[in-house]
């Protein structure tokens, strides 16, 4: 056997003791009490081998260049950007074509938006996979992929693309054969003969999309079963409880790791243990497949970091970034919804007492090996995730806050500048959840002259600068670098006009990217923002994700203060959102650490008048 074979046989044999400990006493917790437990153990560690020898010199050197910098997506020249295939370019190959777009606004991050086979017809926009191992055949092939994780590489752009975990579509293989009757593929899903268990759980279940796709489950009277099917008829959700499925996922996230993905985001992970008596969302053992699966990828793949996408409370959050019980092996990102939906909120009421509030108490100011995935806007809808306990706590009503989110976003509340359209309204529990893009709810759609166009411009540039100050990956979601506004379109296409979230989810506006340098159009304005947000971020190491995130009362209910506190000094990032001016005393700035009154992000002093510092308009500055 050659000296090298073995040497790489030794990385992964130390690879795997390293990991074991976080591996194996979930596993045993999970799946040890089943008599197949030590044939799946023995199945599980020889796909990690195969994956390991079937892993490309390429990306196994990235490995190592991975392992000896850990912080590599903690970096402040991380930026993401987040698109569908067929509405930024229509394939792949013109995904390659606009590369030089994306490193010209400073993308080092890309988030193909589900490439996998998906059913045909409705997939839910490419969640509804068929087949783990293809690629959309409407956006290329394999071979396509590969060219564009290779050319990505190339230019020090790491790629995210989505993993289904907690449901296949009912076209997958593994679906078909259960539907057919075999009982070890009936086994991959929840199926009943009965609707008996399915009524128990409906007690304490939620529906995700009550409009459109009510209930939790689905009755097949060809197949005699009720199937669990939490999203829509077609998603099946998958059975974790079974072993089987654990591996079967762990050799499709070597599969896509071996093709060169950097980032999985894996999908609904809350959804994927389900308990009798609960909302089945969150349940404990979720935690320990996501710690194992996340073991797998450091054994067999050690480049590849994991996105969790749990839309869900704080409290209910933050696990995911591996608090408390799994600190630090769980995943590496996951979104801030809280930041999201308090941006909104604060935008809506110019007042940020409840966004202070929330993001202070609620989040650590650090996390280990993992850091958020902040965003303003993302291809799903916004929820107003504003509990009552934190609403009462700074004097006004959870119900009555998120309803007037919902009018003022929809555009009914007198008064607002939004624009958008609702999502799922669920008169029982009188949830209205809202859709619409970043420059419509920010008022461009509805400014009438330059002064009210300039207002929702500079919105949108507080929100990027927000998103770039605090720790972890900013994603910009396509066409919010041009301040795309909503599009009407979906609702002439079939498939979609059940679905308010395509209102969001435009055509790429290549016109209007062709102009962003010269041009005084709000697009190109909003894309030389962003360009230089970015740009500022990567060159100011306080950004770091390493370094504490604190969010501070600024005395002043119009001003957002973050605190970024790094060895080299403090940032202070003061954010106005009001579309007045606004002061707050020097004294007050200087006492929080700040010592230059410089603003790194316009590169200038910021404006002192009379001991105070003097924000304009919904102001976004990065004091040292
Ligand atoms: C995720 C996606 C969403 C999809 C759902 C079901 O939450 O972001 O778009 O509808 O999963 O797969
Ligand atoms: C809910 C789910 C989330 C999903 C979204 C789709 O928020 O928690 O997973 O993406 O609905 O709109």
């Amino acid at each position: 056997m050659p000296a090298s074979r073995s040497a790489d046989d030794d990385v992964f044999e130390l690879r795997l003791a390293r990991s074991a400990p976080d591996l194996f006493p979930m596993l045993d917790a999970l799946y040890g009490a089943r008599p197949d437990y030590p044939a799946f153990r023995e199945k599980l560690v020889k796909a990690l081998r195969k994956g390991w020898a079937d892993r490309p010199a390429d990306l196994k050197r990235l490995d190592l260049q991975r392992d000896l910098s850990p912080d590599w997506f903690q970096r402040p020249d991380m930026a993401g950007y987040v698109f569908y295939i067929d509405r930024f370019n229509g394939s792949l190959h013109g995904v390659l074509d606009k590369l030089d777009y994306l490193q010209d606004l400073g993308i080092t991050y890309v988030h193909l938006m589900p490439c996998l086979k998906p059913r045909p017809g409705d997939s839910d926009g490419g969640y509804s996979v068929m087949d783990y191992r293809q690629i959309n055949p409407d956006f290329g092939t394999m071979a396509d992929f590969e060219a564009v994780s290779a050319a990505l590489r190339a230019r020090g752009m790491s790629l995210c693309v989505d993993l289904v975990l907690n449901h296949t579509a009912k076209e997958h293989a593994w679906a078909k054969k259960a539907a057919k009757g075999d009982p070890t593929y009936q086994g991959y899903y929840l199926m009943f003969d009965t609707p008996d268990m399915p009524t128990l759980h409906e007690q304490t279940l939620v529906e995700v999309f009550p409009d459109n796709a009510p209930g939790n489950f689905t009755h097949y009277p060809e197949i005699g079963k009720w199937v669990w099917t939490t999203f829509n008829e077609h998603q099946w959700d998958l059975n974790w409880a079974n072993p089987a499925v654990f591996l079967e996922i762990v050799e499709v996230m070597l599969f896509l790791a071996n093709k060169g993905v950097d980032v999985l985001r894996l999908d609904a992970v809350a959804f994927m243990w389900k308990r009798l008596g609960t909302r089945c969302q969150s349940e404990p053992e979720v935690h320990m497949i996501l710690q194992a699966l996340r073991a797998c990828s450091r054994i067999a793949s050690a480049a590849v970091i994991h996105l969790e996408e749990a839309i869900v409370a704080p409290a209910e959050m933050l696990p995911y970034l591996g608090r408390g019980k799994h600190d630090g092996k769980e995943g590496n990102l996951a979104y801030h919804n809280s930041l999201m939906v308090q941006f909104w909120s604060s935008l809506a009421t110019r007042d940020t007492r409840l966004m202070t509030h929330v993001l202070s108490t609620h989040f650590p100011d650090r996390l280990t090996n993992a850091t958020y995935a902040t965003y303003i806007r993302c291809h799903d809808d916004i929820g107003w995730a504003v509990t009552d306990e934190d609403a009462a706590a700074v004097g006004v009503s959870g119900h009555g806050h998120r309803g007037f989110l919902s009018d003022f976003y929809e555009g009914t509340f007198p008064g607002t500048f939004a624009k958008g359209a609702l999502f799922q309204v669920n008169p029982l529990t009188g949830d209205k959840r809202i859709s619409g893009s970043f420059a419509s709810l920010a008022g461009l759609e509805t400014a009438r002259d330059a002064g009210e166009v300039d207002l929702a411009v500079q919105r949108i540039l507080m929100g990027h600068a927000l998103i770039a100050a605090w720790g972890g990956i900013p994603l910009i979601y396509m066409g919010d670098e041009l301040a795309l506004t909503n599009d009407y379109g979906y609702l002439d296409d079939p498939h979609h006009a059940h679905d308010s979230r395509w209102v969001h989810r435009p055509r790429m506006d290549w016109a209007a990217a062709e102009g962003r340098d010269t041009a005084e159009t709000p697009s190109a304005r909003v894309f030389r923002g962003v360009r230089h947000i970015l740009a500022r971020r990567r060159a100011t190491g306080a950004l770091h994700a390493a370094n504490p995130v604190r969010v501070v009362g600024s005395g002043n209910d119009a001003v957002l203060a973050v605190q970024r506190v790094a060895p080299t000094g403090v940032l202070l990032g003061l954010f106005n959102f009001t579309e007045q001016w606004q002061h707050l005393p020097e004294g007050w700035v200087r006492a929080l650490g700040v010592s230059r009154m410089w603003d790194e992000l316009s590169e200038a002093e910021v404006g002192l008048h009379g001991g105070q510092v003097v924000l304009p308009p919904y102001a976004r500055v990065w004091l040292t």
